[in-house]
């Protein structure tokens, strides 16, 4: 049967929105939980206690196959026949994969200029997606794609669409059952648009509610210092959910900063160059059901984390070793215990952004550092070294 083929539709009575006949596979979420005593070093963890939920070894190379499937399935019980997104480049390259392999819809895609890796580009590009490069960084795509989706009438296929995130609920409930069912202590997540922390949260309380799990793991959310708005909204103003109220007037004061300062997101993890996360206030709803902080952790941190996953025989984009280099500062902070059971979210496979690597290893530490501290350096400008 194809749907058990599929790890997330393998679940599909937590996900009720489709008959069967409906539903739109290729073959996502054959993802390993990886035991690793390499990384687990790396952070302080006794043996045995860390593992990596290897996302990167979806057919599009990233997570976000998880929700794709979900959203593709609903835009079918809808009659939809093109679907949008904005991007900071897995997304597209997701909905590109499924555009081509279902034939289903016409996939169209809003970039920003300069800040979307090769790899990913390539993908939408082979895939046959109509693929629109605009002048801004993603947070200027999201607005322009909103706008154009609802005055056409297409299928927006960003995590403000709450199927993809009942795909991506999937992701918790296969840790899970890798697990045997016993509730690790800690789900250490990147946070970008925020929709998989969103989903998570919603997963364990679901499953919570239904009696199929005892207690709910602590979630940690982990922004790139560059990008960093979850963070100095959550940890540094004290924002939280407030049984559903949380303070708009604080989320407001940090935007209008924002706008006044010019701020625009900065950081190696592209992927996770964002500052108006649209998952913000269910993202706070997960944080409070699941007793979550939030860290923010530096490009070389970032960086040096992914070196030591990919020593350990994994690899993975930058932005997915945010994980890792927030699980380590947790550690050091004492938060996370050496016997504490951690399971990292690695998001993206290492071939996605390939130049951040190549230039990680062979630039020399001083030129390295230069060409890190220079803020609004591009991407090409960056390849070029
Ligand atoms: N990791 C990777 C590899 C990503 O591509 C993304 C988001 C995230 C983490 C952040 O996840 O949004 O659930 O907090 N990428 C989006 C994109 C924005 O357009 O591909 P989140």
């Amino acid at each position: 049967e194809p749907l058990c083929r599929s790890g997330v539709w393998r679940f599909h009575e937590l996900l009720p929105f489709a008959k069967p006949e409906q539903i739109v596979t290729i073959g996502e979420g054959q993802t390993p939980l990886i035991e690793t005593d390499g990384v687990g070093k790396y952070i302080g963890m006794d043996p045995g206690r860390l593992y990596l939920e290897y996302e990167g070894m979806n057919p599009s190379g990233s997570f976000k196959d998880n929700g794709m499937t979900a959203a593709f399935t609903h835009a079918r019980t809808i009659g939809a026949t093109k679907a949008a997104c904005a991007s900071t480049g897995n997304t597209s390259a997701s909905l590109a994969l499924y555009c081509c392999s279902s034939k289903l819809m016409q996939a169209v895609i809003f970039i920003g200029s300069g800040k979307i890796s090769y790899g990913k580009l390539s993908q939408a590009l082979d895939y046959g997606a109509l693929t629109v490069q605009i002048s801004g960084d993603f947070d200027d795509a999201m607005h322009r794609v909103r706008q154009v989706s609802e005055k056409l009438g297409i299928y927006l296929v960003n995590s403000v669409n709450p199927f993809r995130l009942e795909g991506q609920k999937t992701i918790m409930l296969r840790v899970l059952e890798s697990l045997n069912w016993e509730v690790p202590d800690w789900i250490v997540v990147p946070g970008g648009n925020l929709g998989n922390s969103s989903a998570f949260g919603k997963a364990f309380h679901e499953l919570h509610t239904l009696g199929l799990i005892d207690r709910i793991p602590r979630l940690a959310v982990i922004n790139a210092q560059g990008a960093n708005t979850l963070h100095e909204l959550y940890q540094g103003r004290g924002l939280r959910w407030n049984e559903g109220s949380p303070d708009q007037s604080i989320i407001d004061k940090y935007y209008a900063e924002l706008d006044a300062a010019q701020g625009k997101a900065d950081t190696i993890a592209s992927a996770i160059e964002i500052n108006r996360p649209v998952n913000l206030i269910k993202c706070l709803r997960a944080l409070d059901c699941c007793d979550g902080v939030v860290r923010e952790v530096t490009d070389q941190q970032i960086l040096d984390a992914k070196s030591q996953v990919g020593a350990n025989g994994m690899g993975c984009e930058p932005a997915s070793a945010a994980s890792v280099a927030g699980a380590k500062l947790l550690r050091e902070q004492g938060v996370i215990a050496p016997s504490d059971r951690v399971v990292c979210i690695l998001t993206g496979h290492q071939l996605k952004d390939p130049t951040a690597t190549v230039a990680y290893h062979t630039a020399d530490q001083d030129e390295f550092e230069r060409v890190l501290g220079s803020r609004g350096v591009s991407r090409a400008q960056f390849a070029n070294r």
